[in-house]
């Protein structure tokens, strides 16, 4: 008996990395699983269906069900074929898994328009296009009570403020945004919405300086390769994708190595509530006097 027994996933992005350990562990749970990648380079150029082939091929190799699926995912078009996929092949679907992504790293004032606009398609525009045909055939199923997931992929880079990758940082901010309307928007159609930050060295972290990560891991060597394996990440995305997380919703939960931790979702630490508009000179005083000992 699996954790996962009878439901039915798609793992965007899942031929490597991240993707590639959650696919293996919602097949090895019990889950059928749709993996879908592109099979691009880390810029997002090109395709290759031989990293998704290989996933699905060592999942059925070991007694599980998965089929391939090499859609872009910023293709609207392409993420409802996704879909259909799921539902056509296995018969339903009860969790998506957004994990697909890309870099194009470069300062703010060096960036072109092409590096920003291909970073929030894949990341931003992707999972809002695999997120919508989801949200409409659950929609459609009209069921509060069922127990239907979407798991995005945030960043720290986004969280904490990568200086270098400011698309990215903006995109997977989004998709924190993308990840609370659809928390708010689809809790009566019995979906839940999360999303994990992620830490694990894969190539998308070998491409980025050491100092400017927070890959998950400690100590030397195999041990700390062995932390900072991407299979680590894949327990807490299998949980939020089983029937028994129904009570997390709209949610980030960091997992790097062998920590995984709850953020705090933003609200107001100080309030000025004035009964009248602010004049300019009270207004400097009274946020200097109390924002800033709250920044220290
Ligand atoms: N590795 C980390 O430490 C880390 C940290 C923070 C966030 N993340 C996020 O976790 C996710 C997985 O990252 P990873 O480190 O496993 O990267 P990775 O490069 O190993 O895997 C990403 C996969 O997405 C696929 N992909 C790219 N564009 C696609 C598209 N348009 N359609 C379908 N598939 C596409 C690639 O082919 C690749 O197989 C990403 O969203 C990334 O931003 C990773």
């Amino acid at each position: 008996m699996g954790t996962l027994d009878g439901r039915v996933a798609i793992v965007t992005g899942a031929g490597r990395g991240i993707g590639r350990s959650v696919a293996i562990l919602l097949a090895r749970e019990g889950a059928s699983v749709v993996v879908n990648d592109l099979g691009a380079a880390l810029d997002g150029s090109g395709s290759d269906a031989g990293p998704a082939t290989g996933v699905v091929a060592e999942i059925t190799e070991s007694g599980g069900k998965a089929v391939l699926n090499g859609a872009d995912v910023s293709d609207h078009a392409a993420a409802q074929d996704l879909v259909h996929t799921a539902i056509e092949t296995f018969g339903r679907l009860d969790v998506l898994v957004n994990v697909a992504g890309i870099l194009r790293d470069r300062m703010i004032f060096n960036m072109t328009e092409q590096e920003w606009d291909d970073v929030i398609r894949v990341h931003l525009r992707g999972t809002f296009n695999t997120s919508k045909f989801a949200a409409a055939y659950w929609r459609d199923l009209r069921d509060e009570s069922a127990q239907h997931r979407i798991i995005n992929f945030t960043s720290v880079s986004g969280l904490h403020g990568a200086p270098g990758q400011p698309n990215y940082a903006a995109a997977k901010m989004g998709i924190v945004g993308l990840t609370y309307s659809c928390a708010h928007a689809l809790a009566k159609y019995g979906v839940t919405v999360n999303a994990i930050s992620p830490g694990a060295a894969t190539r998308m972290t070998d491409s980025v300086p050491g100092d400017r990560r927070r890959a998950g891991g400690a100590g030397q060597g195999q041990r700390a390769a062995d932390e900072r394996s991407p299979d680590n990440v894949a327990p807490v995305v299998a949980y939020l994708a089983s029937e028994r997380s129904g009570w997390i919703t709209g949610r980030i939960v960091h997992s790097a190595g062998y920590e995984v931790s709850l953020y705090s979702n933003p609200e107001p630490v100080v309030r000025l509530i004035g009964t009248e508009p602010w004049q300019l000179d009270e207004l400097a005083e009274q946020v200097e006097r109390s924002f800033r000992p709250r920044l220290r």
